[in-house]
């Protein structure tokens, strides 16, 4: 998710759990083709399985881009057809893309052919006025000629014109009928839905659906404890990593201190790090003070510990449910 799923972001989140599949944003191909991937591309060591996912329609650009991603140790590539972005420069790209499955089937080869990792496509149920009936069925079917083996759905539709991007995953509504009428349509696609999806046992039903996989986008991001935390033990069967947010927040100290150190900014961290304690006590003074403690360096931080009670000297001290 662009600003979201930055390389600090998809560390707190493989933090808790060792089992998901986390996703890049999106990176442009030309952004990696003529910027500067390895800063566009740096990422933990320990960071995956994680997916790097393009934008572009070029089929050659992107496999230039895809090439340059696997080299930097990415573990699959995901190709978007589901922003609703304008055309820019480089080509149409995004969820235009639903209008063209010949041209996404091209980059789909394209990308098979570059890469030896799995190669799948994110996509919305069409775009505009599509009679999606028809044309998601057309859509995959052309895909799947090309090779194509995994898709994700994000079930609505994107208007093109007339609404903010934002507006574009709230408004269409969500039909997650017709994306599982196309896991009974094709077999032999491994369909993830996305949408709306906002606690794991609305995974389990999705998953009992006949879905491959399911992809949480902002529910994971704003209550990561809640859906990631628990996902381990809970959709995987396996131990969870960390007993509760507050040995989250601890462990990821050691990460603020480093990246303090090498001169950079807590809030570049500890943005994505608010929802820590949703809904539980301490939510509130953990997001305070960690917004206002934001250059306040680990001094501000350890205050915030403190707070949630996350510290060993600080535990229980200081009333972890003040605020909350
Ligand atoms: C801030 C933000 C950025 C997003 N960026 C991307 C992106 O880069 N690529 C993408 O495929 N989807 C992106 N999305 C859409 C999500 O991946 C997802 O499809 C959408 O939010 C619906 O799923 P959800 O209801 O689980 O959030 C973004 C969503 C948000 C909120």
């Amino acid at each position: 998710m662009m600003d979201w799923t930055d390389r600090h972001c998809r560390a707190f989140h493989r933090l808790m759990s060792r089992e998901v599949t986390l996703y890049t944003e999106m990176v442009t191909a030309q952004a990696i083709v003529h910027g500067d991937p390895a800063r566009l591309l740096a990422h933990d060591a320990g960071e995956g399985p994680v997916v790097l996912q393009l934008g572009g329609s070029d089929p050659e650009m992107l496999a230039r881009a895809a090439r340059i991603g696997v080299a930097h140790g990415y573990d699959a590539i995901d190709l978007n057809c589901g922003c609703p972005s304008d055309r820019v420069q480089s080509g149409a790209f995004g969820a235009v893309l639903m209008r063209d499955p010949a041209l996404v089937a091209a980059c789909v080869a394209a990308l098979r052919e570059a890469v030896a990792v799995p190669v799948s496509v994110k996509c919305r149920l069409g775009v505009d006025e599509q009679p999606v009936e028809e044309t998601l069925p057309r859509f995959l079917e052309t895909l799947r000629a090309a090779g194509l083996r995994a898709v994700t759905i994000h079930a609505r539709k994107a208007w093109l014109e007339g609404l903010s991007p934002r507006e574009n995953r709230e408004i269409p509504p969500l039909d997650p009928a017709l994306a599982r009428a196309m896991v009974a349509a094709f077999p032999d696609l491994a369909i993830t839905l996305n949408g709306g999806i906002t606690t794991l046992e609305g995974v389990r039903a999705a998953l009992a659906q006949g879905f491959a996989g399911v992809m949480v986008g902002r529910a994971a991001y704003n209550d990561p404890a809640a859906i990631l935390l628990a996902a381990d033990a809970e959709i995987y069967g396996q131990p969870a990593p960390f007993a509760g947010p507050a040995e989250v927040a601890h462990a990821m100290r050691a990460r603020i201190a480093r990246h303090i150190e090498a001169g950079g900014r807590m809030h570049a961290i500890t943005r994505h790090m608010l929802g820590l304690f949703h809904g539980r006590p301490g939510a509130r003074t953990w997001r305070r003070l960690l917004s206002e403690g934001a250059s306040g360096g680990l001094a501000a931080y350890d205050a915030a510990l403190d707070a949630v009670g996350a510290t060993p000297e600080g535990a229980g001290a200081h009333g972890a449910g003040q605020g909350a």
